[in-house]
């Protein structure tokens, strides 16, 4: 079951369903569109489903479906979707970013989807997966010797340039204004957007990023208890980095009075859906090609382990395909593995621990991002 399969992911997760062999049903707001997409995929089946009416998501699921869900800004719109997954005993896998409502995943109904057998993958796309997988890796390194390890994600400059989805602008200001998180001093502690600032060295140049709360912080220290700070950084905005540090900053006093910060984030996202209104991409008609990932595409990603004294003891580079097409790559193939029964445990999971190490990179890689 794909919901949201009308949007941008959703189409592009649906595309690569149908590649594997899989006949996924359709579900989202609009019949036509949904119509058109599943014509144009081979005639799959349809569900009119809107998540703002409880009872039209709990009719779609039952008991060890595959619910995929694309369905944002997630921090909105995405827990009744995970209720109902929980309630019907349905693994739940979403392309969520948004580090509130992931948050929220974990300690508000991860619980639950425990004592119900039932697995949730939020974050299960390039937000924030790859960096699990380099940072296993850089900790691997460092054969224990590290308690710090600090995740950087970038997309460099390509023949195209990278163009933010509608649903991604939609999501931005739950993303940037919404509560958020870090792993410090062995705990979970709350952690501005943009809080810390720092560089990479990427493909040889400095490439500067700013600090965001990412499932790494959630999922990480599980793995590796010896973890006493977990470090995640967006580098999409460059240059901009240090004023986006500073804007935090200044912003922060404002956030802290009661309702402010709802009230702006319902205003930044009245604004990022007034530019978007319309623009809804048509569907297209999917390749019969096998999906080849390109490797040397525009992202990233960048996982450096440290020593309690600072000194680097770890390092991994992994580089591959465009956001967008990893994250439906890898839903999709996280998507398939829930059917064949390949996701182990339950309750709230991060990638490595639903995959294992090995898995993890396998998906990755035929998802197209691998060790540089
Ligand atoms: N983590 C990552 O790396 C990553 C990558 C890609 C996307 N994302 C996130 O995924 C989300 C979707 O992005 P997108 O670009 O695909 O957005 P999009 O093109 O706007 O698609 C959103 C989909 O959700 C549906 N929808 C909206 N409200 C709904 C409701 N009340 N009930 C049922 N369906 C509803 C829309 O249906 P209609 O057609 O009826 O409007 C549409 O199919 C965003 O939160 C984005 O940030 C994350």
């Amino acid at each position: 079951m794909l919901l949201g399969a009308s949007g941008h992911t959703g189409q592009m997760v649906a595309a690569e369903l149908v590649r594997r062999g899989q006949r996924p049903v359709l579900a989202g707001r609009s019949p036509e569109r949904l119509a058109t997409l599943a014509e144009a995929l081979g005639g799959l089946s349809w569900r009119q489903a809107d998540v703002t009416v409880a009872s039209s998501v709990q009719e779609l699921v039952r008991a060890y479906d595959v619910l995929i869900s694309t369905v944002g800004p997630f921090a909105r719109l995405g827990e009744p979707v995970v209720a109902a997954a929980i309630d019907a005993g349905a693994t739940y896998l979403d392309s969520s970013g948004e580090p509130a409502f992931i948050r929220r995943v974990f300690e508000d109904h991860g619980p639950q989807a425990l004592a119900s057998g039932v697995a949730l993958l939020p974050a299960c796309g390039y937000d924030f997966v790859p960096g699990a997988l380099a940072a296993a890796i850089a900790l691997e390194q460092a054969k224990g010797a590290a308690t710090r390890v600090d995740v950087g994600y970038f997309v460099v400059a390509g023949s195209e340039p990278m163009r933010m989805s509608n649903g991604t602008r939609n999501s931005g200001p739950g993303f940037m204004l919404g509560k958020s998180f870090a792993w410090r001093d062995g705990g979970l502690r709350a952690a501005r957007f943009a809080e810390r600032e720092r560089a990479f060295a990427v493909d040889g140049y400095e490439s500067r990023a700013v600090s965001v709360g990412g499932s790494e912080h959630l999922t990480l220290p599980t793995t590796f208890p010896q973890l006493r700070e977990v470090n995640v950084y967006l580098g999409w905005f460059g240059s901009l980095s240090p004023a986006l540090r500073a804007g935090s900053a200044a912003l922060a006093p404002l956030l802290a009075l009661p309702g402010t910060r709802a009230a702006l984030t319902r205003l930044g996202e009245a604004a990022a859906h007034r530019t978007s209104r319309g623009k809804v991409a048509a569907p297209k008609k999917p390749s019969s090609e096998v999906n080849e990932p390109q490797t040397d595409g525009a992202s990233r990603i960048v996982a450096i382990a440290h020593a309690d004294d600072g000194r680097q003891v770890g390092r991994a580079d992994l580089r591959g395909i465009e956001p967008y097409a990893f994250t439906a790559a890898f839903l999709a193939w996280a998507g398939v593995c829930a059917l064949d029964r390949q996701v182990a445990g339950a309750g709230a999971l991060g990638p490595l621990q639903a995959f294992g190490r090995a898995g993890l990179q396998a998906g990755c890689e035929q998802a197209g991002i691998r060790i540089a």
